[in-house]
Protein backbone atom coordinates (compact mmCIF):
# COMPACT_ATOMS: atom_id res chain seq x y z
CA UNK A 1 0.00 0.00 0.00
CA UNK A 2 1.82 3.16 -1.15
CA UNK A 3 -0.97 5.59 -0.16
CA UNK A 4 0.24 5.64 3.44
CA UNK A 5 3.77 6.64 2.51
CA UNK A 6 4.75 10.20 3.58
CA UNK A 7 5.36 11.44 0.01
CA UNK A 8 2.73 9.31 -1.78
CA UNK A 9 1.68 10.85 -5.09
CA UNK A 10 3.90 13.92 -4.64
CA UNK A 11 5.71 15.33 -7.65
CA UNK A 12 9.31 16.19 -6.71
CA UNK A 13 12.02 18.02 -8.62
CA UNK A 14 15.59 17.67 -7.29
CA UNK A 15 18.56 19.50 -8.81
CA UNK A 16 21.96 17.79 -8.66
CA UNK A 17 20.26 14.47 -8.04
CA UNK A 18 22.69 12.14 -9.81
CA UNK A 19 25.10 11.61 -6.91
CA UNK A 20 25.96 12.48 -3.31
CA UNK A 21 23.28 14.15 -1.19
CA UNK A 22 20.98 14.72 -4.17
CA UNK A 23 20.99 11.02 -5.13
CA UNK A 24 20.17 10.06 -1.52
CA UNK A 25 17.23 12.51 -1.59
CA UNK A 26 16.00 11.09 -4.93
CA UNK A 27 16.24 7.49 -3.61
CA UNK A 28 14.45 8.24 -0.35
CA UNK A 29 11.74 10.40 -1.97
CA UNK A 30 10.90 7.52 -4.33
CA UNK A 31 10.96 5.02 -1.45
CA UNK A 32 8.54 7.32 0.38
CA UNK A 33 6.09 7.30 -2.54
CA UNK A 34 7.05 10.34 -4.64
CA UNK A 35 7.46 10.69 -8.40
CA UNK A 36 10.82 12.34 -9.10
CA UNK A 37 12.52 14.20 -11.92
CA UNK A 38 16.11 15.06 -11.06
CA UNK A 39 18.77 17.16 -12.73
CA UNK A 40 22.44 16.60 -13.44
CA UNK A 41 25.11 18.59 -15.22
CA UNK A 42 27.98 16.62 -16.72
CA UNK A 43 27.76 12.92 -15.86
CA UNK A 44 25.01 11.41 -18.02
CA UNK A 45 26.08 7.83 -17.36
CA UNK A 46 25.80 8.28 -13.61
CA UNK A 47 22.35 9.83 -13.99
CA UNK A 48 21.01 7.12 -16.31
CA UNK A 49 22.40 4.33 -14.11
CA UNK A 50 20.51 5.80 -11.15
CA UNK A 51 17.31 6.10 -13.21
CA UNK A 52 17.60 2.43 -14.28
CA UNK A 53 18.16 1.32 -10.67
CA UNK A 54 15.22 3.31 -9.35
CA UNK A 55 12.79 2.38 -12.14
CA UNK A 56 13.55 -1.28 -11.41
CA UNK A 57 13.02 -0.76 -7.67
CA UNK A 58 9.84 1.33 -8.07
CA UNK A 59 8.13 0.32 -11.33
CA UNK A 60 4.88 2.01 -10.22
CA UNK A 61 6.52 5.43 -9.84
CA UNK A 62 7.97 7.94 -12.22
CA UNK A 63 11.70 8.61 -12.17
CA UNK A 64 13.70 10.40 -14.85
CA UNK A 65 16.74 12.61 -15.26
CA UNK A 66 17.28 15.85 -17.18
CA UNK A 67 20.56 17.50 -18.09
CA UNK A 68 20.96 21.25 -17.48
CA UNK A 69 23.40 23.79 -16.11
CA UNK A 70 21.44 25.46 -13.30
CA UNK A 71 23.73 28.49 -13.50
CA UNK A 72 22.35 29.22 -16.97
CA UNK A 73 18.93 30.89 -16.97
CA UNK A 74 17.83 29.44 -20.32
CA UNK A 75 18.89 25.89 -19.48
CA UNK A 76 17.31 26.07 -16.02
CA UNK A 77 14.01 27.29 -17.49
CA UNK A 78 14.01 24.42 -20.01
CA UNK A 79 14.79 22.00 -17.16
CA UNK A 80 11.98 23.35 -14.99
CA UNK A 81 9.39 23.33 -17.79
CA UNK A 82 10.29 19.82 -18.94
CA UNK A 83 10.34 18.48 -15.36
CA UNK A 84 6.89 19.90 -14.71
CA UNK A 85 5.63 18.47 -17.98
CA UNK A 86 6.90 15.00 -17.12
CA UNK A 87 5.52 15.03 -13.56
CA UNK A 88 2.15 16.59 -14.35
CA UNK A 89 2.13 18.15 -10.88
CA UNK A 90 4.68 19.75 -8.60
CA UNK A 91 4.65 19.49 -4.81
CA UNK A 92 8.31 19.60 -3.82
CA UNK A 93 11.35 21.43 -5.18
CA UNK A 94 14.77 20.61 -3.74
CA UNK A 95 17.44 23.09 -4.85
CA UNK A 96 20.46 20.89 -4.16
CA UNK A 97 22.96 21.37 -7.03
CA UNK A 98 26.15 22.95 -5.78
CA UNK A 99 29.91 23.14 -6.26
CA UNK A 100 32.99 24.33 -4.41
CA UNK A 101 36.04 25.97 -5.97
CA UNK A 102 38.17 26.61 -2.91
CA UNK A 103 40.86 29.31 -3.03
CA UNK A 104 42.19 31.89 -0.61
CA UNK A 105 40.42 35.14 -1.44
CA UNK A 106 43.63 36.98 -2.36
CA UNK A 107 44.24 34.38 -5.07
CA UNK A 108 40.68 33.79 -6.19
CA UNK A 109 40.19 34.14 -9.92
CA UNK A 110 37.02 35.83 -11.22
CA UNK A 111 35.87 32.61 -12.93
CA UNK A 112 36.08 30.70 -9.62
CA UNK A 113 33.95 33.35 -7.90
CA UNK A 114 31.35 33.46 -10.71
CA UNK A 115 31.12 29.69 -11.12
CA UNK A 116 30.44 29.19 -7.41
CA UNK A 117 27.93 32.05 -7.16
CA UNK A 118 26.26 30.95 -10.41
CA UNK A 119 25.77 27.30 -9.46
CA UNK A 120 24.96 27.74 -5.77
CA UNK A 121 23.09 31.06 -5.67
CA UNK A 122 21.92 32.14 -9.16
CA UNK A 123 20.29 28.71 -9.41
CA UNK A 124 17.89 29.70 -6.62
CA UNK A 125 16.50 32.25 -9.09
CA UNK A 126 16.86 30.34 -12.34
CA UNK A 127 15.25 27.10 -11.14
CA UNK A 128 12.76 28.33 -8.53
CA UNK A 129 11.20 31.15 -10.54
CA UNK A 130 9.68 29.06 -13.35
CA UNK A 131 8.39 26.54 -10.79
CA UNK A 132 6.95 29.01 -8.31
CA UNK A 133 3.54 29.69 -9.89
CA UNK A 134 2.62 26.01 -10.20
CA UNK A 135 3.33 25.62 -6.45
CA UNK A 136 1.52 28.81 -5.50
CA UNK A 137 -1.53 28.04 -7.69
CA UNK A 138 -1.80 24.62 -6.10
CA UNK A 139 -1.77 26.31 -2.65
CA UNK A 140 0.52 23.72 -1.12
CA UNK A 141 4.01 22.32 -1.36
CA UNK A 142 7.55 22.66 -0.13
CA UNK A 143 10.75 24.27 -1.37
CA UNK A 144 13.92 23.00 0.30
CA UNK A 145 17.20 24.76 -0.43
CA UNK A 146 20.51 23.11 0.43
CA UNK A 147 22.86 25.62 1.99
CA UNK A 148 25.88 24.75 4.19
CA UNK A 149 27.42 25.20 7.64
CA UNK A 150 29.95 27.30 5.71
CA UNK A 151 27.20 29.81 4.90
CA UNK A 152 26.40 30.12 8.61
CA UNK A 153 29.89 30.23 10.10
CA UNK A 154 32.44 30.93 7.32
CA UNK A 155 35.49 28.86 6.39
CA UNK A 156 38.88 30.11 5.14
CA UNK A 157 39.31 29.39 1.44
CA UNK A 158 35.55 29.40 0.91
CA UNK A 159 34.61 33.09 0.67
CA UNK A 160 32.68 32.62 -2.59
CA UNK A 161 30.98 29.44 -1.38
CA UNK A 162 30.13 31.06 1.99
CA UNK A 163 28.74 34.15 0.23
CA UNK A 164 26.59 31.98 -2.05
CA UNK A 165 25.34 29.75 0.76
CA UNK A 166 24.61 32.73 3.05
CA UNK A 167 22.67 34.18 0.11
CA UNK A 168 20.64 30.97 -0.07
CA UNK A 169 19.62 31.54 3.57
CA UNK A 170 18.42 35.11 2.92
CA UNK A 171 16.58 33.92 -0.19
CA UNK A 172 14.90 31.15 1.81
CA UNK A 173 13.69 33.39 4.62
CA UNK A 174 12.32 36.06 2.27
CA UNK A 175 10.57 33.63 -0.07
CA UNK A 176 9.03 31.86 2.93
CA UNK A 177 7.45 35.18 3.96
CA UNK A 178 6.29 35.93 0.40
CA UNK A 179 4.45 32.67 -0.22
CA UNK A 180 3.62 31.35 3.25
CA UNK A 181 0.03 32.53 2.91
CA UNK A 182 -0.30 30.26 -0.15
CA UNK A 183 0.47 27.17 1.91
CA UNK A 184 3.96 26.69 0.47
CA UNK A 185 6.81 26.21 2.95
CA UNK A 186 10.38 27.27 2.17
CA UNK A 187 13.25 25.99 4.31
CA UNK A 188 17.01 25.65 4.12
CA UNK A 189 19.03 22.62 5.17
CA UNK A 190 22.64 23.31 6.14
CA UNK A 191 24.82 20.19 6.09
CA UNK A 192 28.18 20.19 7.83
CA UNK A 193 30.61 17.61 6.44
CA UNK A 194 28.94 14.79 4.55
CA UNK A 195 30.66 11.87 2.79
CA UNK A 196 30.30 12.65 -0.94
CA UNK A 197 32.61 13.36 -3.89
CA UNK A 198 32.73 16.96 -2.63
CA UNK A 199 34.37 16.01 0.68
CA UNK A 200 36.41 13.17 -0.88
CA UNK A 201 38.47 15.96 -2.47
CA UNK A 202 39.61 17.19 0.98
CA UNK A 203 43.24 16.14 1.69
CA UNK A 204 43.47 13.42 4.37
CA UNK A 205 45.28 15.50 7.00
CA UNK A 206 42.73 18.28 6.66
CA UNK A 207 39.84 15.78 6.78
CA UNK A 208 41.26 14.36 10.05
CA UNK A 209 41.48 17.88 11.50
CA UNK A 210 37.89 18.62 10.46
CA UNK A 211 36.71 15.34 12.05
CA UNK A 212 38.33 16.47 15.32
CA UNK A 213 35.88 19.43 15.31
CA UNK A 214 32.89 17.04 15.26
CA UNK A 215 31.85 15.43 18.58
CA UNK A 216 31.46 11.96 16.97
CA UNK A 217 34.70 12.46 14.94
CA UNK A 218 32.85 11.28 11.81
CA UNK A 219 31.42 12.87 8.69
CA UNK A 220 27.69 12.43 8.09
CA UNK A 221 26.15 10.31 5.35
CA UNK A 222 24.00 11.55 2.44
CA UNK A 223 21.13 9.53 3.95
CA UNK A 224 21.30 11.61 7.14
CA UNK A 225 20.54 14.71 5.06
CA UNK A 226 17.96 12.96 2.86
CA UNK A 227 15.82 11.99 5.87
CA UNK A 228 15.65 15.62 7.00
CA UNK A 229 14.84 16.85 3.49
CA UNK A 230 12.10 14.26 2.98
CA UNK A 231 10.59 15.16 6.36
CA UNK A 232 10.50 18.84 5.34
CA UNK A 233 8.92 17.75 2.03
CA UNK A 234 6.12 15.91 3.82
CA UNK A 235 2.79 17.15 5.18
CA UNK A 236 4.10 16.47 8.70
CA UNK A 237 6.36 19.54 8.37
CA UNK A 238 3.60 21.88 7.18
CA UNK A 239 4.11 24.26 10.16
CA UNK A 240 7.88 24.64 9.61
CA UNK A 241 8.87 27.47 7.27
CA UNK A 242 11.60 30.08 6.88
CA UNK A 243 14.01 27.94 8.92
CA UNK A 244 17.65 26.99 8.48
CA UNK A 245 18.24 23.54 9.93
CA UNK A 246 21.88 22.63 10.42
CA UNK A 247 22.77 18.94 10.16
CA UNK A 248 26.41 18.74 11.10
CA UNK A 249 26.86 16.28 13.97
CA UNK A 250 27.59 19.27 16.20
CA UNK A 251 30.50 20.51 14.07
CA UNK A 252 32.00 23.71 15.47
CA UNK A 253 33.73 25.72 12.76
N1 LIG B 1 29.11 17.18 0.90
C1 LIG B 1 29.11 18.05 1.89
O1 LIG B 1 29.83 17.89 2.89
C2 LIG B 1 28.24 19.27 1.84
C3 LIG B 1 28.22 20.10 2.97
C4 LIG B 1 27.42 21.22 2.97
C5 LIG B 1 26.62 21.50 1.88
N2 LIG B 1 26.66 20.69 0.80
C6 LIG B 1 25.80 21.05 -0.32
O2 LIG B 1 24.98 19.94 -0.65
C7 LIG B 1 24.69 19.94 -2.04
C8 LIG B 1 25.08 18.60 -2.64
O3 LIG B 1 26.46 18.38 -2.38
P1 LIG B 1 27.18 16.97 -2.68
O4 LIG B 1 28.30 16.87 -1.74
O5 LIG B 1 26.17 15.91 -2.77
O6 LIG B 1 27.77 17.31 -4.13
P2 LIG B 1 28.35 16.30 -5.26
O7 LIG B 1 28.45 14.92 -4.74
O8 LIG B 1 29.55 17.00 -5.78
O9 LIG B 1 27.17 16.32 -6.38
C9 LIG B 1 26.84 17.53 -6.99
C10 LIG B 1 25.61 17.35 -7.85
O10 LIG B 1 25.27 18.63 -8.42
C11 LIG B 1 25.28 18.54 -9.85
N3 LIG B 1 25.77 19.81 -10.39
C12 LIG B 1 26.99 20.38 -10.20
N4 LIG B 1 27.07 21.53 -10.90
C13 LIG B 1 25.89 21.69 -11.54
C14 LIG B 1 25.37 22.65 -12.45
N5 LIG B 1 26.08 23.73 -12.83
N6 LIG B 1 24.11 22.48 -12.93
C15 LIG B 1 23.37 21.41 -12.56
N7 LIG B 1 23.80 20.45 -11.72
C16 LIG B 1 25.05 20.59 -11.22
C17 LIG B 1 26.18 17.37 -10.17
O11 LIG B 1 25.89 16.84 -11.47
P3 LIG B 1 27.07 16.15 -12.39
O12 LIG B 1 27.72 15.11 -11.55
O13 LIG B 1 26.35 15.62 -13.57
O14 LIG B 1 28.00 17.27 -12.75
C18 LIG B 1 25.82 16.40 -9.03
O15 LIG B 1 24.59 15.76 -9.31
C19 LIG B 1 25.46 21.11 -2.62
O16 LIG B 1 24.62 22.25 -2.70
C20 LIG B 1 26.54 21.36 -1.60
O17 LIG B 1 27.00 22.69 -1.62
C21 LIG B 1 27.44 19.57 0.74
Amino acid sequence: MTDNLPLAGRGCVVTGGSRGIGAAIVRLALAQGADVVFGYHSDEKRASTLVDELRAAHPDRQCSALQADVADGGEAERFATEALDRLGRLDVLVNNAGITRDALFARMRPEQWHEVIGTNLDSMYTVTRPLLMPLVKQRGGAVINITSSTGLHGVPGQTAYAAAKAGVIGFTKSLAKEIGARGVTVNAVAPGLIETDMTAAIPEDKAEFLKSLIPSHAFGSPDDVAHLVCYLASEKARYITGQVIEISGGLVL
